[in-house]
């Protein structure tokens, strides 16, 4: 059995409110009798890629699990990687692989430096078709990016989804190990499918966008911080819970 806490959106600006709302969600990690395999933090972790920002991210990711950690539209990837992977600071894809004893994540860099949209370029999906060949089919496989590759009729977030997803669903559908996508960016708790796979959205930490016809604001501060778990058993069934906290 595979257990993960999937956090995403946590946009650390220094302010109160911003860490409060983080805390309250890794004090709740931190705290729990667990084990967990991994948190995975689905990007947006900084919300100006500032190095300050990540400073404030490394102390909050001290959980005893493996925190995995891939960039947003709002982080810098130069910056991301001297703060929290104490990598060099270049400004290519921020592609990586990361393995756990039942699974493995392979992180893919959704984001094009300047914009809010996402693609994953022809590099980074070079990159994740020759991994999964690479991996074999032994373990399952999540992948995981910011950007979701579908519309949640949520036209804020819709505007600036991954484009471009027939070449993703193309690679995906020559590796069956594949068992999910898991995404963040969008600020709310979704499921639903891509390429035949379960694409699970992990609600925000520093706020919701909830959908028009429910007559809140379009950016909502309001509303609770949350978090998904994902549960994999050994037949490879996934099961998702969400987890408001507030
Ligand atoms: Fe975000
Ligand atoms: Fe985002």
């Amino acid at each position: 059995m595979t257990v993960i806490a999937h956090v995403s959106d946590l946009h650390l600006d220094l302010s109160e409110r911003a860490t409060r709302r983080a805390l309250t969600i890794m004090n709740y990690l931190r705290d729990l009798p667990g084990p967990l395999d991994a948190v995975l933090v689905s990007g947006d972790i900084a919300d100006h890629g500032a190095a300050d920002e990540y400073a404030q991210a490394r102390e909050l990711f001290e959980l005893p699990y493996p925190v995995l950690v891939l960039p947003g539209n709002h982080d810098r990837r130069a910056a991301f990687r001297t703060g929290l992977l104490d990598g060099k600071p270049d400004d290519e894809e921020l592609n990586q692989v990361v393995r756990t004893p039942g699974a493995v994540f392979v992180l893919c860099d959704s984001t094009i430096p300047g914009s809010d949209e996402g693609l994953l370029s022809d590099h980074t999906l070079r990159w994740l078709d020759g991994t999964l060949t690479a991996e074999g089919g032994e373990l399952p496989v999540f992948v995981c990016f910011h950007h979701p590759p579908v519309d949640l009729h949520t036209p804020h977030v819709d505007r600036v989804r991954q484009f471009g997803e027939e070449r993703l669903a193309a690679v995906l559908g020559r590796h069956p190990q594949v068992v999910a996508l898991l995404c963040g960016h969008a600020h709310v708790a979704a499921a639903t499918t891509f390429a035949g796979l379960p694409l699970l959205v992990a609600p925000g930490v520093a706020s919701t966008v909830p959908l028009p016809f429910e007559g809140r604001p379009v950016v909502d501060h309001v509303l609770a911080p949350a978090l998904a778990f994902h549960v994999l058993d050994e037949q490879w069934r996934l099961v998702t819970h969400y987890r408001t906290l507030g």
